[in-house]
């Protein structure tokens, strides 16, 4: 396979959020997840060469994506933007904490380029106007990584899915309801419509996990 492994873990809701609305960071909603849930999800970022976000997560939530639940290595942080906006100082740009690869599009500014590899980001270009995940993922795995874990957003998640890139998906039920119609769930997109189109999934293990139920998948 000339690309790694990908794993989408996620929490949802019983509705299958992400956040309790649009824009808002699912850091809030993550309050509600137990040591035993938060132990389940940094064990997988321990055991992944990689752990990748959408560059609108970085926005939104500005997260650590490091282990620190459980004792293990920080995976390499791969943020695919096509626009290149991310700010300077996003905790992903910490590179002192976790190395970080910066995936743009061709149409990225140099001096944008220049300024991720000044924070320390390795910078890969793949895709003229918008990321191309197959490219971007060759490029990923001949950098190194074996088993990608991919913790969303939604955009991304619907964008790896479509492309038929996604080996397993692992969910953290939360046992809330948020409701909302343009809430995040677990993917976005113009969605595949028909019963013929959906991209099918075979159920590996269910369990409970804390106060969590915790449905893992694999494709079929
Ligand atoms: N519950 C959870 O587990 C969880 C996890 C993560 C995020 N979230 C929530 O999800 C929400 C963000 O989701 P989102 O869907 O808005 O954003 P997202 O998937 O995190 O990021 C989308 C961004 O990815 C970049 N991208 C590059 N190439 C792309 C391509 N080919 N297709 C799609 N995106 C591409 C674009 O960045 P540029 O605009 O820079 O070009 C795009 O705007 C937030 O509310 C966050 O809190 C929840």
């Amino acid at each position: 396979m000339d690309r790694p492994y990908i794993l989408i873990v996620s929490e949802v809701t019983i509705d299958g959020k992400l956040t309790l609305a649009k824009g808002v960071s699912s850091k809030e909603i993550m309050k509600l997840m137990d040591e035993e849930a938060n132990k389940y999800l940094h064990r997988i970022r321990a055991e992944c060469d990689g752990i990748m976000v959408g560059a609108n997560t970085v926005r939104i939530d500005n997260p650590n994506l490091t282990v620190r639940y459980v004792e293990g290595k920080n995976p390499i942080r791969v943020i695919p933007t096509s626009s290149g906006n991310i700010p300077l100082d996003a905790n992903v740009l910490n590179t002192n904490v976790a190395p970080t690869v910066i995936a743009v599009s061709e149409r990225v500014p140099a001096d944008r380029i220049k300024a991720f590899k000044k924070k320390g980001a390795e910078v890969v270009v793949a895709g003229k106007e918008r990321i191309d995940f197959v490219e971007l993922l060759k490029k990923l795995k001949s950098m190194g990584i074996e088993k990608l874990m991919v913790e969303g957003g939604s955009s991304v998640n619907w964008e790896l899915i479509r492309n038929d890139l996604v080996d397993e998906i692992r969910l953290i039920h939360l046992p809330v309801v948020v409701g909302g119609d343009d809430v995040p769930s677990l993917t976005s997109g113009e969605g595949f419509k028909t019963l013929d189109a959906v991209k099918r999934f075979r159920i590996k293990r269910v369990f409970q996990c804390g106060n969590q139920v915790i449905t893992e998948y694999l494709r079929s």
